[in-house]
């Protein structure tokens, strides 16, 4: 049995197969830098298959998981994880493209690998799908236009495949993120300001990728009867803001 993680070649999916692979399980990384993969398999060894990826192209999808040998494309766990964020300005002054991105990859590409891997574990009523939503996906922010819509979907969808895999041994749970640092989610975001995405950490104390990565081992290994349908985690510096009001608007 394997473990599909998509976005292994950085943030989140890389820690998060290096913690699987440290607890004994056998990790698929997928993603489309193969040179990123390469180097986290030199590092985590035989237990660990580099799988290039995008998960935006739907035959790229189906060709890299029909090239799993036997020994890996049973797949017990399914890490929804690649995803990304682009651009912060507000929906009137946004760039079409980048939402166009952002609904190919945290949508469509989270579907097309979950619809190809869910029948074979329905064949074999067992296995977990973690998605990688974020606290965006609950909570509005200025500039988090479609990127939050699309983490909402990832919330709901999660939610309504519960609903159809009702009486099967499949677990699902949605993993809400706040602020994490240590990845390249702002240096993605601010299209490689550095600058600017090392502003989003300034003097916070942020989310650690480990953090995650120890989240889905725990999830992963809680006892089989048990599901955890969302789970939202924050660094302790991040909470809620009030609601905004406009005066003199009328
Ligand atoms: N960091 C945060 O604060 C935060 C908070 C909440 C939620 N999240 C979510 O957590 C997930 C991981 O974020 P991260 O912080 O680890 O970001 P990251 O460091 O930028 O990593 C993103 C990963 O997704 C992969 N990816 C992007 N587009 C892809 C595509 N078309 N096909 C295949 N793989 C693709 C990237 O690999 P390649 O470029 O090599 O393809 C990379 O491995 C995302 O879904 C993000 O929305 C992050």
């Amino acid at each position: 049995m394997s473990i599909l993680v998509t976005g292994a070649s950085a943030g989140f999916g890389a820690s998060i197969s290096r913690t699987l692979v440290q607890a004994g399980y056998q990790v698929i990384g997928a993603a489309r830098r193969l040179t990123k993969l390469e180097q986290l398999s030199q590092e985590l060894g035989e237990s660990f298959l580099p799988l290039q990826m995008d998960v935006t192209d739907k035959q790229s999808v189906d060709k890299a998981l029909a090239s799993l040998s036997r020994e890996w494309a049973q797949i017990d766990l399914l890490v929804n994880n690649a995803g990304l964020a682009l651009g912060m300005e507000t929906a009137q002054e946004a760039n079409f493209a980048d939402w166009e991105t952002m609904i190919q990859t945290n949508i469509l590409g989270l579907t097309y690998v979950t619809h190809q891997i869910l029948p074979q574990m329905v064949a074999r009523n067992a296995g977990y799908i973690i998605n990688l939503g974020s606290t965006a996906g609950s909570w509005p922010y200025k500039g988090g236009n479609v990127y939050g819509a699309s983490k909402a979907f990832v919330r709901q969808f999660s939610l309504n495949l519960r609903t159809d895999l009702a009486g099967t041994r499949i677990r699902v749970t949605n993993i809400a993120p706040g602020l994490c640092g240590e990845t390249e989610f702002s240096n993605i975001r601010f299209r490689g300001d550095d600058t600017q995405a090392a502003a989003v950490y300034d003097k916070t104390c942020y989310l650690k990728p480990e953090d995650i990565a120890n989240t889905v081992l725990w999830l992963y290994q809680t006892p089989a009867h048990m599901n955890v349908n969302h789970i939202e985690i924050m660094p302790v510096s991040q909470t809620f803001a009030g609601l905004s009001v406009a005066r003199d608007l009328a």
